[in-house]
């Protein structure tokens, strides 16, 4: 049986650069009898991210790559996540743009969150755009991920309404706590039988 201890679960690396609030977030739904994975490792490309402390408090693998050489960093990843028996790549906030050949060897199993709704907003300052816009709605899109930044098979969007004193920071604290509950909904949604 899946139990909290991760046995059965889909094995799962999480790959950050920053604060890792929604790796906190998916580590914590991955406790849960319900989650259909376990996260068993976390990668990053900063040693400064804060969320490698989730490493730490909950007691998971993490590792740093500092993709100076991109494509002699993805090979030493890919031995990373062959050891440890990954299935499925989260990506949660990570900064770096992976290559079509990582991608492919990891087709199909390789999820993002993003924080506009897709198709609008690819890239960075989504919230930034979207207020310069004067967007009624953002929110948040998880999606698979394929070659073209940010534009793989959508799973699933949360809307945000952008009201008119909205700052991109106080927009990016609303679209955040959505994020948190759209990751675990969607992989929900793949993963239910
Ligand atoms: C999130 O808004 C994510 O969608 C974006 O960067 C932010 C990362 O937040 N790509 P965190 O590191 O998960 O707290």
């Amino acid at each position: 049986m899946a139990q909290s201890t991760g046995y059965n679960k889909i094995k799962t690396a999480v790959f950050i650069s920053g604060t890792g609030s929604n790796l906190n977030s998916l580590i914590k739904f991955s406790r849960l009898k319900k989650s259909p994975i376990s996260v068993d490792l976390i990668i990053s490309n900063n040693h400064e991210s804060k969320g490698l402390n989730y490493g730490k408090i909950f007691k998971i693998k993490k590792k740093v790559f500092d993709f100076k050489k991109k494509s002699l960093t993805e090979k030493k990843i890919l031995v990373e996540l062959k050891k440890n028996k990954i299935q499925l790549i989260c990506l949660a906030g990570f900064l770096k743009i992976l290559s079509k050949n990582f991608i492919d060897t990891f087709k199909g199993k390789i999820l993002n969150i993003h924080p506009s709704l897709l198709p609008k907003f690819k890239g960075l300052n989504t919230h930034e755009r979207a207020i310069n816009n004067k967007e009624k709605y953002s929110g948040c899109t998880v999606h698979f991920v394929n070659s073209k930044l940010d534009s793989g098979k959508i799973i699933l969007q949360k809307k945000v309404r952008i009201y008119k004193n909205y700052t991109p920071e106080k927009l990016a604290k609303k679209i955040l706590i959505q994020e948190h509950k759209l990751y675990k909904e969607a992989i929900l949604k793949i993963f239910s039988p």
